[in-house]
């Protein structure tokens, strides 16, 4: 029967997740005169029509309204900490002359023992050797496991699911020995430790694998009394919730450890991964700065923009990513209460670092700058400058006073000159 179908429509029933979104890269709107207009909701204007004009208003009233407005609409909630119970960490080995003895190198797994369903995760930590006292720290989820961030070939191999990617050499969804460092350039340590800065990742799929029926292996199934016979009701937590959770874990774990400064910790993450710091930093405000690299659609672009990916895209592709909510705004974005300027403003008045790069259209660039500058009436409530410019700056002219901008040279990537913005940037507002 599909043979019948005409070649447009083939295409979209027959392709599903990556290469239903890869197939529509080709065809998205770039065209800047071609996005409709379209009116942001208004951060201070609370629910009950009156007008937020204080800090400490913003805080008490319209800021958990707009943290429910996501919840519901957007990413859903994470469940009430009594549902998860104690959570255990182990650490299970420490190398103190790692990367030739710059740094000290740590495993924690980290597990819930009332819900042994769940297989928990492994976190990798490095700390710089040589330093006084404890190191602010950087925490983010690796999209290829411990032994892809690192290049020590003593880091354990994941033997958790991966994607298919046959240049990561990936075989049979499984992590082999030639997977070691392939995102190795993404996490440049050395750069990172001989600053003084600390480093924290884990595999995003130790939490849940990333494909649509990956929540029955994952956490979200071990923790539904209902287990992978779960229908997911409007407002319940999407894959990006469930990632987001880990981050907030390796927090809890960070504020045991004396070689890390848990008062100064960065979250940071990229692409779908820096949907998830972005929506991380937004619950947990342990992370005094939220940084999201090239996150695009569901992460800082406008959806209301009509610009790369949309809503009807994203949720079509990864429909596990967020709250069944949010596919009902496919066309619809004007009806969602909510806009990524407000997920930016969640952070306030921690600061927070937005980058684009320019061939990264699929991302929406100036969508992604205009979430930062929209957010600016919450950043002025608290006295502080955001992105602190009228217009999207140049490529490579980083701006940003409490709202870091950069556009960069090049493609969707996380690349040294990304890294160098960051680690100015909480050098300058951790205060060291
Ligand atoms: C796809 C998806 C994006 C996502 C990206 C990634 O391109 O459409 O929304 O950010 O994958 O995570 O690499």
């Amino acid at each position: 029967m599909l043979r019948h179908l005409p070649a447009t429509l083939m295409l979209t029933t027959l392709l599903i997740g990556e290469d239903f979104a890869e197939a529509q890269q080709k065809t998205a709107n770039y065209d800047e005169s071609k996005i409709a207009p379209y009116t942001l909701p208004e951060l201070l204007k609370s629910a009950d029509g009156s007008t937020i004009s204080t800090a400490e208003a913003w805080i008490n009233k319209r800021r958990p309204e707009v943290l429910a407005l996501f919840q519901q609409h957007v990413y859903g909630r994470t469940p009430d900490p009594a549902t998860w119970g104690p959570v255990q960490f182990k650490v299970t080995q420490v190398k103190k002359d790692a990367l030739g003895g710059k740094a000290t190198r740590k495993f924690i797994h980290i597990s819930l023992p009332e819900h042994p369903a769940w297989q928990g995760m492994e976190v990798m930590l490095y700390t710089p050797n040589g330093r006084s006292g404890p190191a602010p720290c950087f925490v983010g989820p690796s999209f290829g496991g411990n032994h892809a961030v690192s290049t020590e070939s003593d880091v354990p191999l994941s033997t958790r699911w991966m994607r298919p990617n046959k240049e990561k050499h990936i075989v049979d969804n499984r992590a082999t020995e030639a997977s070691r460092g392939n995102e190795s350039s993404r996490w440049p340590l050395e750069m990172i430790l001989s600053q003084g800065f600390a480093v924290a990742t884990y595999y995003y799929g130790d939490v849940e694998p990333d494909h649509a029926e990956g929540w029955k292996d994952g956490l979200r199934a071990a923790l539904s009394p209902q287990g992978a016979a779960t229908q997911w009701q409007n407002g319940q937590w999407g894959a990006i919730g469930a990632w987001a959770w880990g981050l907030s874990r390796i927090a809890d774990y960070l504020e045991t450890d004396s070689d890390v400064d848990a008062k100064h910790l960065a979250v940071i993450g990229h692409s779908r991964l820096g949907k998830t710091s972005l929506w991380a930093g937004a619950q947990d405000s342990r992370f005094g700065i939220v940084i999201s690299n090239n996150s695009g659609e569901g992460g800082a672009a406008l959806m209301r923009r009509n610009f790369g990916e949309t809503t009807a895209i994203i949720t079509k592709a990864f429909p596990h990513w967020f709250t069944r909510t949010y596919a009902s705004y496919a066309g619809n974005e004007a009806a969602c209460p909510v806009d990524k300027h407000m997920l930016i403003a969640l952070a306030a008045p921690r600061p927070a670092y937005i980058a684009s790069a320019v061939e990264d259209q699929w991302a929406d660039p100036k969508g992604e700058f205009l979430s930062g500058l929209h957010a600016q009436p919450v950043y002025d409530l608290f006295g502080k400058k955001g992105v602190a410019v009228p217009e999207q700056p140049g490529i490579d002219q980083p701006v940003g006073d409490f709202i870091g901008y950069h556009i960069r040279t090049g493609k969707h990537d996380v690349t040294d000159y990304d890294w160098q913005q960051y680690l100015k940037f909480a050098t300058r507002h951790f205060g060291r």
